[in-house]
């Protein structure tokens, strides 16, 4: 049985799950968190699906076993490949996943051009096709890879040169306001979200999910009586695949981007 003081563990493939858990720590201060990044096996949008099936599933059950009470896979790639499998394996425990924000860009207006930028293995999968398929009448989506972005992030190397000649570069066809709306469909990215913005320009919409993700955790946990007690101040534990990047995953959450 889970207590109230037990840890939300938020899993990623490396750094950018630290993007959501910003976001959850922002939303429930008083909450304990364990954060996972698989840095010693990421980037995992350019595996193969079975691959990063068993890599999350493997993270997954470690911080099951350390007696996490919700787990937030805060990672739009594992989603896709893991999370309805072990949502099956674990139906009454609390698991959050994260997908590309397409719905709340597809209504944003008048059926706006959406450009999704995400992983290749996002955007490949089935999760995805079926999301668009159902907005296809409301937008037009514009799907665009980003790995190497992961890459770069994954360094710590954020607003470097190399990082915003890439971006410049894949980004180039949709400058200067020639799309509505772009949704960061890959948890790594709101690192480059100012970079992104000024690309494209100042009226493009930007979307992400981490916000929706945070809500939804303190939701299901609200569901079962788990949040925990607002007398309590949380506290966030690290750890990482490879250990040598555990400095850089704390530099990472008090990044101002
Ligand atoms: N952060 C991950 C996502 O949201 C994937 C990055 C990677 O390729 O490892 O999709």
């Amino acid at each position: 049985m889970n207590k109230k003081s037990d840890p939300i563990a938020v899993i990623d493939s490396g750094m950018g799950g630290i993007t959501v858990l910003r976001k959850l720590y922002k939303l429930m201060p008083n909450e304990n968190y364990i954060y996972f990044g698989d840095s010693a096996n990421a980037p995992y949008g350019v595996k193969s699906t079975d691959e990063i099936r068993q890599l999350t599933v493997d993270g997954f059950e470690m911080l099951k076993d350390m007696g996490a009470k919700a787990i937030v896979i805060a990672c739009n790639t594992a989603t896709s490949a893991a999370a309805a499998g072990l949502r099956e394996k674990y139906p009454d425990f609390p698991i959050i996943g994260l997908e590309p924000a397409v719905k709340p860009a597809a209504l944003s207006m008048e059926q706006p051009v959406v450009l999704v930028l995400a992983t290749p293995l996002t955007l490949r999968e089935k999760k995805y096709l079926k999301l668009v398929e159902r907005f296809e009448g409301e937008a037009t989506f514009i799907p665009l890879p980003a790995p190497e972005l992961v890459r770069f992030i994954e360094s710590g190397k954020l607003d470097s040169r190399e990082e915003i000649d890439y971006l410049e570069r894949i980004l180039a066809p949709y400058a200067d306001n020639r799309v509505d709306a772009v949704v960061l469909g890959c948890t790594h990215f709101p690192f480059a979200r100012r970079q992104i913005q000024r690309i494209l320009g100042d009226e493009v919409l930007v979307f992400e999910g981490g916000k929706g993700a945070a809500r939804q955790c303190k939701r299901l946990l609200e569901n079962i009586d788990l949040l925990a007690d607002e007398a309590q101040d949380g506290k966030i534990t690290f750890l990482n695949s490879d250990e040598s990047k555990i400095p850089l995953c704390r530099q990472m959450f008090f990044y101002k981007g």
